[in-house]
């Protein structure tokens, strides 16, 4: 089993005055926990900010989605080596309110995760099927077409040392999270996609689950063999919340 991960995805959340707060909570609440690592991903204008109030903790940040292209006229865009310049050391791609909500590609989120890894960013990978994908049973199969496009254009080594996070789409925001089993069987699915690869990347990978995580269901999801941790959106804009998930991870 892998130290664990708490990622927390703060979505479109937040104002200064409410993060600094937030973020003065998340600082006290966790300075206890030794066992866990926590990183916090916010939008794009308040990276200095974490970065300032955090840079002295334990608790590291990130970014939601950068571009593909490293530098150049995409106007909108932000590049991974911008995320660096402002000690970001984590990144989340591909997540589905992104790829439904812009039409990204797998092909396109699979350049974002070659980028930040390049940029030296540890890219969070958000994978996972929707209900009626899963109702008619064809959720692995949705959940290696996202995965093998990362290995046919870059090979499976590059997933060494990086993140994927299992994230059902009917489980995000939804109240409904998947149960401790069918998690750990994607999880379990996941690595041993890209063990067949490359045993060592599928190793040092560290495997998220996401959708609807909360201080009680975190108990039961991350005793689970490949589930190292959690990406939580709603329950880590709520400081209790949020150190309740770290607690049970820790
Ligand atoms: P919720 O925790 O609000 O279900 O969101 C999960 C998520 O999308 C994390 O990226």
């Amino acid at each position: 089993m892998h130290r664990k991960l708490v990622v927390a995805n703060w979505k479109m959340h937040g104002s200064l005055t409410a993060n600094r707060q937030l973020l003065e909570e998340y600082i006290q609440r966790l300075k206890s926990l030794k066992n866990v690592d926590v990183v916090v991903c916010v939008p794009y204008p308040y990276l200095a900010q974490a970065q300032s109030l955090l840079q002295e903790t334990s608790i590291a940040w990130g970014a939601q989605n950068l571009s593909k292209d490293k530098v150049g006229a995409f106007t909108g865009e932000v590049s991974a080596s911008m995320l660096r310049d402002f000690g970001a050391t984590h990144v989340i791609i591909g997540h589905s309110e992104r790829a439904t909500a812009y039409c990204e590609s797998d092909e396109n989120i699979a350049t974002k995760f070659m980028q930040a890894k390049a940029h030296g960013l540890t890219p969070i990978l958000c994978v996972g099927e929707t209900l009626i994908e899963r109702e008619a049973g064809v959720m692995e199969m949705v959940v290696a077409k996202q995965i093998d496009t990362i290995i046919s254009m870059y090979g499976a080594s590059l997933f060494a040392n990086t993140v994927v996070s299992y994230e059902p789409i009917w489980a995000i925001g939804t109240g409904l999270a998947a149960t401790p089993d069918q998690a750990q069987s994607m999880h379990e699915f996941i690595r041993g996609r890209i063990a067949a690869c490359d045993q060592e990347a599928a190793n040092s990978l560290k495997i998220l689950y996401g959708g609807s995580v909360n201080p009680q269901n975190a108990v039961q999801l991350f005793v689970m063999q490949d589930i190292d941790g959690g990406l939580i959106g709603r329950c880590s804009l709520i400081a209790e919340e949020f150190e309740g998930i770290c607690r049970a991870a820790n």
